[in-house]
């Protein structure tokens, strides 16, 4: 296991800032970040798996040391597939930290090897979801503010032929 190689798994349904804050903070600290799309079975996408991941690699083609995946499964299986020990997700506010803190433990239970590293997001973000991000384009409001700038396009023409 490589130990400055990180994962960070999501549904990015679809990426937004506050991701990108955690990607691009994580970015700094460790040699390589692995972003990786869940094709989740239990939650429907708004945005198909292709299309999420080609929003992110849009979204992180300024930061070198970030690859872009998408997997199936269990988050513990594919860390493992591509050499990480260690799982960064992002903490939002106290709301996030139960179920945070659940699944950080089943996925000790089912690799002991595995660690998952909490970043708070930075506070300006505290708000922010997909789901508040598809909410906001669904009315054809502005969500520039919301996701990087180059994709905001992207979102509202999926919106618009919706
Ligand atoms: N900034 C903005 N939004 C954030 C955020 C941040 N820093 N961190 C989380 N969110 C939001 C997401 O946008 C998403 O919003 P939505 O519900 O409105 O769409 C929500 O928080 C949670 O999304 P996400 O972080 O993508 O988590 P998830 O719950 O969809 O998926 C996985 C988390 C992928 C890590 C988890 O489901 C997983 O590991 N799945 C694979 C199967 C598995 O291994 N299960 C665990 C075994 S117990």
């Amino acid at each position: 296991m490589n130990k400055t190689k990180v994962l960070y798994p999501g549904s990015f349904d679809p990426i937004t800032n506050g991701h990108m804050d955690i990607i691009e903070r994580s970015a700094k600290i460790f040699e390589e970040v692995n972003v990786a799309v869940v094709k989740n079975i239990q939650k429907k996408s708004t945005f198909t798996l292709e299309q999420r991941v080609e929003m992110i690699e849009k979204a992180c083609k300024h930061l070198s040391n970030v690859k872009i995946h998408q997997f199936e499964g269990l988050t513990v299986d594919f860390a493992k597939q591509i050499g990480c020990s260690t799982i960064i997700r992002g903490l939002r506010a106290i709301s996030d930290f139960e179920s945070e803190m659940q699944m950080s433990l089943a996925n000790k239970k089912l690799n002991d090897e595995l660690e998952t590293l909490f970043l708070v997001a930075d506070g300006k973000y505290a708000f922010l979801s997909s789901s508040i991000v598809r909410e906001i384009a669904s009315y054809g409001a502005d969500i520039s503010e919301l996701v990087p700038e180059n994709i905001v396009e992207d979102i509202k023409r999926r919106f618009n032929d919706k």
